[in-house]
């Protein structure tokens, strides 16, 4: 079976204490960071993806031998340049991001974010080595006029557009339907999740690194969606805030991957 990726984006929350906190906690659990007790769960690739203001300081307390992939929520398309208020690529790697988050729905819902503005930044994080973590997911309307699977291969189309085999394997895509995102979501149940992963698998299965599932996962549900066909991880926002539900989450994850 695939490595399963379990991480979480801590969205816009935790002070740098917070986060220094539940980095130690995770090191501590892990090991790494120069330390080389604590347990990897086997056949889970974790990542965490924190706010811009914590990236460096997770990324000095993970340690540079840490089995923790580290993440931002976001990088511009150019390298450099007159672009204020935006972090690029480069700086995100030099921060110690090996991940670049791009077009979650509440960047493309409030910041504008597009198909092409998707499509640039995935090739910027390519270009410089970076795994883009592409997400992608329909809204409720969408999912009412039954078209999920269409609507959700259109975006990642869109996005990955151009790439060469080899570029497209270094990708990952979360599908993370709106409707069941963040605190006005509701959780999804597996059999809604059928059809866009079929539509996705059909078309990506064993040509990216990964096909995640996001949005409303905690600790009932997530095995029974870690069994979705051609789910190959999760993304996680509220539960995983909590260092013990993100851990009990790789837990959840390292039984599926024992089978
Ligand atoms: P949630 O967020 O787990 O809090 O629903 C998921 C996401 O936005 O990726």
């Amino acid at each position: 079976m695939s490595t399963l990726w379990v991480g979480t984006s801590w969205k816009m929350t935790k002070t740098l204490a917070e986060g220094r906190a539940w980095a130690a906690g995770l090191r501590e659990s892990l090991g790494g960071g120069g330390t080389s007790d604590g347990t990897v769960p086997a056949g889970v690739q974790p990542f965490v993806i924190p706010s811009f203001t914590a990236v460096t300081t997770v990324a000095e307390i993970l340690g540079e031998d840490s089995p923790v992939l580290l993440g931002v929520q976001n990088a511009h398309w150019e390298d450099a340049g007159a672009w204020t208020g935006e972090v690029s690529v480069p700086q995100a790697k030099d921060a110690g991001a090996r991940i670049v988050e791009i077009g979650h729905s509440e960047r493309r819902e409030h910041f504008g974010e597009t198909v092409e503005t998707t499509r640039l930044k995935v090739a910027a994080a390519l270009r410089h080595g970076l795994t883009p973590l592409l997400c992608i997911g329909e809204s409720d309307e969408v999912k009412e006029t039954g078209g999920s699977g269409e609507f959700v291969l259109d975006q990642a189309r869109g996005a990955l557009e151009g790439l060469s085999a080899e570029e497209l394997s270094r990708v990952l895509i979360a599908y993370e339907p709106i409707w069941a995102i963040g605190e006005k979501g509701r959780p999804a149940t597996v059999d809604e999740l059928i059809e866009p992963f079929a539509a996705l698998g059909a078309e990506y299965t064993g040509r990216v690194t990964g096909l995640l599932y996001g949005g409303s996962v905690n600790l009932d549900n997530a095995a029974d969606l870690l069994g979705i066909e051609h789910a190959t991880g999760l993304f996680v926002g509220r539960t995983a805030w909590q260092l013990g539900g993100y851990l009990e989450l790789l837990r959840i994850a390292e039984a599926h991957a024992a089978g």
